[in-house]
């Protein structure tokens, strides 16, 4: 590969990730690599520049991870990170200790060398963020101090005839008012990066990947329509094309048309086996008088991982199994908190009766938006790349009450023509989130000269950066007048329309 690459040298920290995250958004590829890589492999890539990340240790208890000090005599530039700041001062002969007072949040920080290529372009006082309980009591030799806190002495020092930098704030995390600059700097000053990655380069580095790890075995991907697993289908296809089969499993409970849409994308545009369960008439069967929401998530979960694997189960042909998984699903499912949603949904969870050569998330290391702009390259539909998040459990957390053939059309119909007015209103944008709910209500109504009682009809839509709390979206009134008018008119047995105004929380974003 004809790019510049940089190394972060991961210690542990929270934030990893994120770093890499962010040399990529300035155009230079990042690769993530545990501290216990062998120097000799690091050596032997040609980085133009190193970054050690934090960590959740004491650099001065020997247990905690270290580095040779070879790694800094190498000529490449390096730019320690809170833990990775301490590392570099204990490694270079300095001083680190316990702070009487930790520093955590939003900090002042005030520069102090106005020369630094590290600080080019940022005021003499500004905003970090901090997290330590370490600091660096004592520099090393050969460096200087560019910058300090009210409470920290060393905020930042360099060694610029060694190219060696470090601080102790968190530049990767945007309430660091300057950070994007400084890591910038970083890349641009004192790596002497030309910003040659885009987007394809990621594509063809990990298709090569991908075919040198696959061989000529097999792959099999279940593929649920939503953008991580199609994203990581397109790649998959690319690399090693009909090796490849994509287990599509269809419960019925997508939105209309979706299925079909799912296929028709897999089948034309991309090279692979594509097989798909249609398991319509069971899961309604399963469903059949259950009204009690938790219930309902169980069977449908239960009962799409049965016949998921039994279909992986027949089909794989031993070989690889892979998966969408994204970064976000890496730290929510390592968090063992309440977040099983995306446990359950992307990380799954393998029956013990069945094994592969390996796992293979081709795209573990990116964020949604990278993934959709991976999909967008890889000519995956607009529709797909940019489909709004949509529940494991599909239209059955939408159905309040018993779930049957005749409501999951008409709750289809219903979002479809929501579906069709927000595109054509052009808002589709400004919406994290919308769709139909088909409470279990009916009301009375007026159709012509006759009274009916039928269904209710409640549309949600919402704004959100991440979901854990929304606020219900202002939709222009006359864009709901024309919502509400094509639903009553044009899917039968309903014969009302309400929008809910309820923001998370108290409310949930989904109504089951
Ligand atoms: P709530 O309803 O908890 O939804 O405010 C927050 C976000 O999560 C989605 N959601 C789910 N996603 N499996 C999923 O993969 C689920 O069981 C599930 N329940 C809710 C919801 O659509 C919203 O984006």
């Amino acid at each position: 590969m004809s790019f510049q690459k940089v190394l972060v040298l991961d210690f542990g920290g929270q934030y990893n990730q994120l770093i890499a995250r962010r040399v990529r958004d300035h155009k230079v590829y990042a690769e993530i690599k545990n501290y216990e890589t062998p120097i000799e492999e690091i050596k032997a890539e040609n980085y133009c520049g190193i970054i050690f990340t934090g960590g959740p240790n004491s650099v001065y208890d020997m247990a905690s991870p270290h580095y040779s000090k070879e790694i800094l005599e190498l000529g490449i530039p390096v730019l320690g990170i809170c833990y990775g700041c301490q590392l570099i001062a204990w490694m270079c002969g300095g001083q680190v200790s316990s702070c009487e007072k930790s520093e955590y949040g939003k900090i002042e920080v005030t520069c102090t060398e106005r020369s630094s290529l590290l600080f080019e372009n940022v005021p003499e006082t500004s905003t970090v963020w901090m997290s330590h309980t370490d600091y660096i009591s004592a520099v090393p030799e050969g460096f200087k101090i560019t910058s300090h806190s009210d409470d920290c002495p060393c905020a930042s020092m360099e060694n610029s005839q060694k190219k060696i930098y470090a601080v102790q704030f968190h530049p990767e995390v945007t309430h660091s008012e300057y950070g994007d600059v400084i890591l910038k700097n970083f890349l641009y000053n004192i790596c002497g990066c030309k910003g040659d990655w885009v987007m394809d380069d990621f594509i063809e580095n990990t298709v090569a990947k991908l075919k040198a790890q696959i061989g000529d075995q097999k792959v099999i991907l279940g593929l649920s329509g939503g953008v991580d697993s199609s994203v990581a289908a397109g790649l998959l296809s690319r690399a090693v094309g009909k090796q490849l089969t994509c287990v599509f499993v269809d419960q019925g409970l997508m939105r209309k048309d979706e299925g079909d849409f799912v296929e028709e994308t897999f089948t034309k545009l991309f090279d692979m086996n594509f097989v798909r369960v249609n398991c319509q008439k069971e899961f309604i069967t399963k469903l059949k008088g259950v009204t009690d929401p938790e219930q309902k998530r169980k069977i449908i979960g239960t009962e799409f991982y049965k016949v998921f694997w039994d279909k992986i189960r027949e089909e794989a042909d031993g070989g690889f199994f892979a998966q969408g998984t994204i970064y976000p699903d890496c730290i929510e499912s390592g968090k063992g908190d309440a977040d099983t949603i995306k446990t359950h949904h992307n990380k799954v969870k393998m029956p013990e009766n069945i094994t592969f050569e390996g796992i293979i998330e081709p795209l573990s290391e990116l964020f949604k938006d990278e993934v959709r702009k991976v999909g967008e390259k890889l000519g995956i539909p607009h529709e797909l790349v940019w489909r709004q998040p949509f529940p494991g459990p599909g239209l059955g957390v939408r159905i309040i009450g018993e779930i049957t053939e005749e409501k999951v059309r008409i709750l289809q119909e219903a979002d479809a023509v929501f579906r069709d007015e927000i595109a054509k209103a052009g808002i589709e944008d400004t919406l994290s989130q919308f769709f139909a709910v088909l409470p279990d209500v009916k009301t009375v109504g007026v159709m012509g000269d006759h009274r009916t009682y039928d269904h209710l009809i409640a549309i949600r839509a919402v704004t959100t950066d991440n979901f854990m709390t929304a606020d219900w979206a202002r939709i222009p009134y006359d864009v709901l007048a024309r919502i509400s008018n094509r639903i009553t008119n044009e899917v039968d047995h309903v014969n009302r329309v309400v929008y809910d105004i309820t923001s998370k929380p108290p409310g949930t974003v989904e109504w089951e």
